[in-house]
């Protein structure tokens, strides 16, 4: 029997994405499933009821008439309490579960009998890169936070010459330079600023260097041996992050703009800036920190607000910041969502491998219990 696809609206406050767009209805209808949306799912990422209709939607007026339907419910963040309990036994929820950051919020959807996919556990394997949503959520990210810096910060980023004198480029400085911080760095580097960059992991450094940033780093056999098999950052000794700061240090007081991005899976986010280290750079200075979810790369920032010192640097906390890019981000993701749901259809129906090495890396949570081996805690 043709499988369902549902899609409710996010219940989380600010998050203006969706896990479908009319793109990837046409994607699934062309698989054979039959889509049903929530009226309204879509509207603050750009996609009315109207576009799904046409692509071979249904358009379902409760968030309760598509979970009494959907086989497989798509979501961005975990549906609430309510939502989950109305699901039917044995679907399958697919979305950004956040599993290390909201253990609670994975206990409840363990609870409610579904088999759950974190999109964020999906391996980083070529074949799953175009399920990669970290990835592409992270690009976005990047580049919007140089948009918010350089509306927080009162000057222009590129140098210009005009007749009533000359405006100094901005010199933007970027502390991890993963997916997020590359495209900062590519974002900054257009807008004309001056820009440099620093990461702990060796490969980090050509990949700035490409971009025409400068790479600013305390680079000892420990850095050179910093990265992990799966390409992601360890956590650092005392020893190195006291070098780093100390050459860190130096480096932000001269800085206009610090974009921090610095985070390591399954971990809260490095401190990178202290409090002494925001207050130290000039007035009208800003920090973005992307890492602000994850605990803050920066002491002082905030999650959800724009803290300013008495000296007068701004530092930018922004929750949720690819849904400040909500079409975008919502079509990247679909894209990543289709693409890892594809691998459980078959002619139309629902019928998942979950000894597919892909399906196994994302399953958290089946038949009632958390079921990821890095999630169990007992
Ligand atoms: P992430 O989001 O986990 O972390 C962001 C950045 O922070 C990383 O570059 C990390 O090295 C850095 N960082 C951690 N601790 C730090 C510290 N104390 N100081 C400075 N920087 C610090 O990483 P993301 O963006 O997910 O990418 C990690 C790596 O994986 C990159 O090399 C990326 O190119 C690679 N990658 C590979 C993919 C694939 O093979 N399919 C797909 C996407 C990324």
């Amino acid at each position: 029997m043709a499988a369902t696809i549902g899609v409710i609206g996010e219940s989380r406050a600010g998050e203006t994405r969706v896990a479908l767009t009319p793109d990837s209805v046409k994607k699934f209808v062309g698989l054979g499933l039959a889509i049903v949306v929530e009226t309204g799912a879509g509207v603050a990422a750009a996609c009315p009821d109207s576009d799904y209709l046409a692509a071979g939607a249904t358009i379902a007026p409760s968030a309760a008439a598509v979970l009494s339907t959907a086989d497989v419910i798509l979501c961005v963040r975990a549906p609430a309490a309510e939502a989950l309990a109305g699901m039917k036994p044995g679907a399958v929820l697919i979305g950004l579960l956040n599993p290390h950051g909201e253990p609670d919020v994975l206990q409840a959807v363990a609870a409610s009998g579904v088999s759950a996919f974190a999109m964020e556990f999906v391996p980083r394997i070529s074949r799953a890169q175009s399920m990669d949503a970290l990835s592409s959520q992270a690009n976005l990210a990047g580049y919007r936070a140089v948009i918010e810096a350089a509306e927080a910060y009162g000057r222009a980023l590129p140098m210009m010459m005009t007749a009533a004198g000359t405006i100094a480029a901005a010199k933007v400085f970027v502390m991890g330079a993963g997916v997020a911080g590359l495209q900062a760095i590519a974002t900054a580097r257009r807008l004309g600023a001056v820009v440099t960059a620093t990461d702990v992991r060796p490969a980090a450094k050509e990949q700035v260097e490409s971009l025409g940033a400068k790479f600013v780093a305390v680079e000892d056999e420990e850095f050179k041996s910093a990265e992990t098999a799966a390409g992601y950052a360890k956590p650092m000794s005392a020893e190195y992050q006291a070098k780093q700061a100390a050459l860190v240090s130096e480096h932000i007081k001269k800085q206009d703009i610090v974009l921090t991005t610095a985070l390591i899976p399954g971990r809260p986010a490095p401190k990178l800036v202290s409090a002494e280290q925001a207050t130290s750079m000039k007035a009208g200075s800003v920090i973005v920190d992307l890492a602000v979810e994850q605990g803050g790369n920066c002491a002082l920032a905030k999650a959800g607000e724009t803290v300013i010192t008495p000296g007068g640097v701004k530092i930018v906390g922004i929750a949720n910041l690819p849904g400040r890019v909500a079409a975008d981000a919502s079509s990247l993701y679909a894209r990543n969502l289709f693409n890892f749901a594809s691998l459980m259809i078959k002619d139309g129906a629902l019928v998942p491998d979950f000894e597919d090495e892909i399906l196994k890396a994302a399953l958290v949570a089946q038949g009632g219990a958390v079921v990821h081996p890095a999630l169990k805690t007992g």
